[in-house]
């Protein structure tokens, strides 16, 4: 090589570099804005006191607690609030299904939010709402849903996660999330994929595709000291973790030093070029997984059974797939967007602000993923 042509190669290098930094920059500032406010994270806080309050007239034994985005740091402004009631009663429990219905009356006669019950779907939820008002500009809405510690625990995880390296995990799972949303392919009642598991493809991606790791394997360090089968397992699945970062954070340091703009460019060109989607489970427990060693094969009964398309293992449920909603449309769309997301930032326009701008320009519903809309959501 000349060194002209050392020279034009350095040149070039650099300006990778530095266009990286600036993405990473724009990234952070985009991100920070869409935070929740103190003062809704305090109204919030003040609704689940309440409801809390309410429905210990009912079960005096139980407690409210926050799960989800509200709670794992993956929170946008004006994201619903998932609420999870557990009752620490020795009577023997009532059905989940009966909760949904006495909550759910209860709450109509005694707050003014709207109340739908959904007694019968796979979780039973109790759904409130509340119209914007002048000091609650953007309204509320929320989920009670009741005995559903896997969801704590796995809120745990993700919280965990994002402690552990809260620039860069948080920003980019806030901004896939806000993307997703935009792009309309966040919607798995609609056939695409839920934040939950745009959260657990980073998660995959900065445990076990990029190498170095920037996050460890928490389900797999060994654990400082020995744990008790029944503290460790809820309905027969494994939840342990290894959940005390600042002990991880004396033992484990990632030697991986990208910045948030090269491992969102790295992001967008995995899951549109290598993730293996007929073939691949994504599992952050396991790392990259057969679908014929999990028995998720594709069996499109009528071209209906649509349920192992795309296959992300939830990480204590190990038999649940989280993009179980996903169809072939949605599925379709989602790749579409990951590629068209690869091609924008590949083509490095010149402002970095202009490469986000446009990544996350509302599309509009064309109604693609629809088709066999998922049921169960
Ligand atoms: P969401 O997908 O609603 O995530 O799942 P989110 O971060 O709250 O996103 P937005 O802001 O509403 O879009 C909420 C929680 O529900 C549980 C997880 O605990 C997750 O954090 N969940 C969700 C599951 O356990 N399994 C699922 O398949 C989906
Ligand atoms: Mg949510």
């Amino acid at each position: 090589m000349t060194s002209q042509q050392h020279q034009a190669q350095r040149q070039r290098h650099i300006s990778r570099h530095q266009w990286t930094q600036s993405l990473s920059r724009d990234l952070h500032n985009f991100v920070i804005q869409l935070l929740p406010t103190a003062e809704e994270l305090a109204v919030k806080e003040d609704v689940r006191k309440l409801l809390e309050r309410l429905i210990r007239t009912i079960e005096p034994e139980s407690r409210l607690l926050s799960f989800g985005s509200t709670a794992n740091g993956f929170s946008l402004r004006n994201s619903d609030m998932d609420l999870c009631c557990l009752i620490d009663s020795s009577q023997p429990p009532l059905s989940a299904s009966d909760l949904v219905t006495m909550v759910g009356d209860l709450l109509e006669r005694e707050t003014k939010f709207k109340v739908k019950t959904l007694p019968h779907a796979r979780i039973p939820i109790v759904k409130l709402s509340l119209d914007p008002s002048p000091g609650l500009p953007y309204g509320i809405s929320s989920d009670i849903g009741f005995e559903n510690r896997l969801a704590l625990e796995n809120t745990r995880l993700l919280m965990s996660y994002a402690s552990i390296d809260p620039v860069r995990v948080r920003t980019l799972v806030i901004f896939l999330k806000v993307w997703s949303k935009r792009r309309k392919i966040n919607s798995p009642y609609l056939g695409t994929l839920s934040s939950y598991g745009y959260a657990l493809l980073v998660i995959f991606f900065l445990v076990h595709v990029k190498n170095p790791p920037v996050l460890p394997n928490l389900q797999q360090l060994p654990p400082p000291r020995p744990v008790p089968y029944e503290d460790t397992h809820i309905g027969g699945n494994d939840v342990w973790f290894f959940d005390d970062i600042d002990l991880l954070k004396e033992r484990w340091q990632s030697s991986n030093t990208e910045s948030v703009g090269e491992l969102l460019i790295d992001f967008f060109k995995y899951y549109s070029r290598d993730f293996t989607y007929n073939t691949g489970v994504a599992s952050i427990k396991m790392g990259l997984l057969k679908k014929s060693a999990k028995g998720w094969l594709n069996e499109y009964k009528d071209g209906r059974d649509e349920r192992n398309r795309f296959c992300i293992e939830d990480p204590f449920e190990t038999d649940f797939n989280v993009a179980r909603c996903v169809t072939k449309e949605g599925l379709y769309a989602i790749r579409g967007e990951f590629m068209r997301a690869s091609r924008i930032l590949a083509a490095r326009p010149e402002r970095t602000i202009m490469a986000l701008a446009q990544l996350c320009e509302e599309r509009e519903d064309d109604g693609y993923a629809g088709a066999y809309g998922a049921e169960e959501e």
